[in-house]
C-alpha cells in the first residue's frame, strides 16, 4: 500500500497495483471470511446469496463509484469531502467516521480470536488428540481475561502499522499475501466440497429458497454488501483521495468488488458445505469459521500446518482491512482538529480498545445481557453500524450525488474529464439518482418492520 502519510504535500499511491491493493485489502477482511458465510447460514444460505448478488450489482458498485469519485475530487477525508462540496453536507462523513470507528471496536476483538487461532495452529491445538472445536472455541472466548488481551495485541498492531506509515512494508507484502490467500481458500474449498455428506451445504449455500427471503434476509444482505465493501464509512472516499488524476476510476470499481465477493464465494463454498458434512448447523453465528475450519484442517494430510498459514492469512486480511477502519477517523481527526497524527493514532486505539471490552465479554459473562432484537452487545453494535448507519450513509451519499453535486460534476471526475471512456455513465448516473437510493430505503424500512 503507497503512502497514507498525509500531512503537508498529499501523497498519492505509488502505483496502480498499490491501490487496488489498497482498497481490496480493505475490503477484503473479517468480513469474507467470518461474516459472510455466517450471516449466509443464519439467513438462508441461497436465499441470502441471491440477495446479496441484486444489491452488489444495484448499490455496491455504484457506491463504490461514487465514494472514490467525491474522494478525489476533493482530496479529503470524509467529513473534510462533503463539506467542500457543500457546506452542510459534513455530517454525512460524520455517520461513516462513526459507524467505522464502532466496527473497529469488535472488529478487533475477532481479530484477537484469529491472533489466538494462530498460536493455537502453532502448539497444535487442534491435532493432538480427539478436539471438540466447539468446546475449544467457546472455552478460550468466552473466558474474560484472555480474548481481551488478544483484542489489546490485535488494536495495538493496527495502531503500530497506522503510525509508522503504510508505505513499503504492507504494499510489498500485500503482493504476495493477497494471492496466496485466493490460493489457499480454494485448497480449502476443495476439500470440504469433496467431504462425504457436503452436497447437501453445498445446495444450501447455492440454490435459492424464495420462501426464504423476508425483509430481515434483505436488510442482512444490505448491511454485509456495505460491510465487506468497506462502503458507507467514508473509507473508499478517503482511499480515494490519494488516488492519481490519471487513474481509471470506473475500473477500479469493478475491479475491487469482484475480488471481494469471489473471496467471500469461496469462503462460503468452503465453510458451509463442510457445517453439513460433518454435523454441525448453519445458524452457529459468529463462532462458524472458528469451529468448522478447524475441523476442515482435521481432516487434511498436514492440517496444522494448514490451520497455521490460514490463520496468518486471515489475520494479514484483518489488519489490511483493520488499518483502513482506523485510517478513516484518525485523518478526520487529523484534518478536522490539527491533531498529530501519533497522538491521534494513540488516543483513538485507547478509545477503540475500551469501546471492544463490553463485545469481548458479551461472548461470556455478559453473554445474558441483551440490547436490539435480542443480540448481545456485538451484535447489537454490528447490527446499529452496518445495518443502520451504513445503509443511511450510503442513502445519504446518492442523494449527494445525485441530486445535490449532479451526476454530470461526478461523471466529468470519473473520466478524467473526458480523458478516458466510461460507457456506462447514464446508467450509473439512473443507478446512483433511482435506483440504489430507492432499493436502500425500501430494503431498509422492510427490515426494520
Ligand atoms: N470490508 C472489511 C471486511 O470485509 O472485513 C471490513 C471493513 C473495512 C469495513 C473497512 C469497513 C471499512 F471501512
Amino acid at each position: 500500500m503507497a503512502n497514507l502519510k498525509r500531512d503537508e504535500n498529499r501523497d498519492q499511491w505509488s502505483s496502480k497495483v498499490g491501490f487496488v491493493l489498497a482498497a481490496a485489502g480493505s475490503a477484503v477482511g473479517l468480513g469474507n471470511l467470518w461474516r459472510f458465510p455466517y450471516t449466509a447460514g443464519q439467513n438462508g444460505g441461497g436465499a441470502f446469496v441471491l440477495v446479496y448478488f441484486a444489491i452488489l450489482i444495484l448499490v455496491g458498485f455504484t457506491l463504490m463509484l461514487g465514494e472514490l469519485v467525491i474522494g478525489r475530487h476533493t482530496q479529503l477525508n470524509a467529513v473534510g469531502a462533503y463539506r467542500k462540496i457543500r457546506k452542510n453536507w459534513g455530517w454525512v462523513g460524520g455517520i461513516g467516521v462513526l459507524a467505522s470507528f464502532l466496527i473497529l471496536s469488535f472488529y478487533s476483538v475477532i481479530g484477537g480470536w484469529v491472533i489466538n487461532y494462530v498460536i493455537k495452529s502453532i502448539t497444535g491445538a487442534f491435532t493432538t488428540g480427539d478436539v471438540n472445536m466447539g468446546e475449544l472455541f467457546v472455552s478460550f472466548i468466552s473466558s474474560p481475561g484472555e480474548p481481551i488481551l488478544y483484542h489489546a495485541i490485535f488494536t495495538l498492531l493496527t495502531l503500530g502499522i497506522v503510525m509508522g506509515g503504510i508505505s513499503g512494508g504492507i504494499e510489498k507484502y500485500s503482493k504476495i499475501l493477497m494471492p496466496s490467500l485466493f490460493v489457499m481458500m480454494i485448497l480449502i474449498m476443495l476439500r470440504s466440497v469433496t467431504l462425504p455428506g457436503a452436497s447437501e451445504g453445498i445446495l444450501f449455500f447455492l440454490r435459492p429458497d424464495f420462501s426464504m427471503i423476508t425483509g430481515e434476509v434483505m436488510l442482512a444482505a444490505l448491511g454485509q454488501v456495505f460491510f465487506s465493501l468497506s462502503l458507507g464509512m467514508g473509507v473508499i472516499i478517503t482511499y480515494g483521495s490519494y488516488l492519481s488524476k490519471a487513474e481509471n476510476i470506473p475500473q477500479n470499481s469493478f475491479i475491487i468488488p469482484l475480488v471481494d465477493t469471489g473471496i467471500a464465494l469461496l469462503a462460503g463454498l468452503a465453510i458451509l458445505p463442510a457445517v453439513f458434512a460433518l454435523g454441525f448447523s448453519p445458524d452457529e453465528g459468529p463462532a462458524l469459521l472458528f469451529i468448522i475450519l478447524p475441523a476442515v484442517f482435521a481432516e487434511m494430510p498436514l492440517g496444522s500446518f494448514f490451520a497455521l498459514l490460514f490463520f496468518l492469512l486471515v489475520l494479514f486480511a484483518a489488519l489490511t482491512s483493520s488499518i483502513s477502519l482506523l485510517e478513516a477517523s484518525v485523518s478526520y481527526v487529523v484534518d478536522e482538529f490539527h491533531l498529530g497524527r501519533t497522538q491521534t493514532a494513540l488516543l483513538l486505539g485507547f478509545i477503540v480498545f475500551l469501546l471492544g471490552i463490553p463485545s469481548s465479554l458479551s461472548q461470556g459473562i455478559w453473554g445474558n445481557l441483551t440490547f436490539i432484537r435480542g443480540l448481545d452487545f456485538l451484535d447489537s453494535i454490528d447490527f446499529i453500524a452496518s445495518n443502520i448507519m451504513l445503509p443511511l450513509s450510503g442513502l445519504f451519499l446518492c442523494i449527494f450525488i445525485g441530486w445535490i453535486w449532479g451526476v454530470d460534476m461526478a461523471v466529468e471526475e470519473a473520466t478524467n474529464h473526458g480523458r478516458i471512456s466510461f460507457k456506462l455513465a447514464p446508467f450509473w448516473g439512473f443507478l446512483i439518482k433511482w435506483v440504489a437510493p430507492i432499493a436502500i430505503l425500501v430494503v431498509f424500512i422492510r427490515g426494520l418492520a
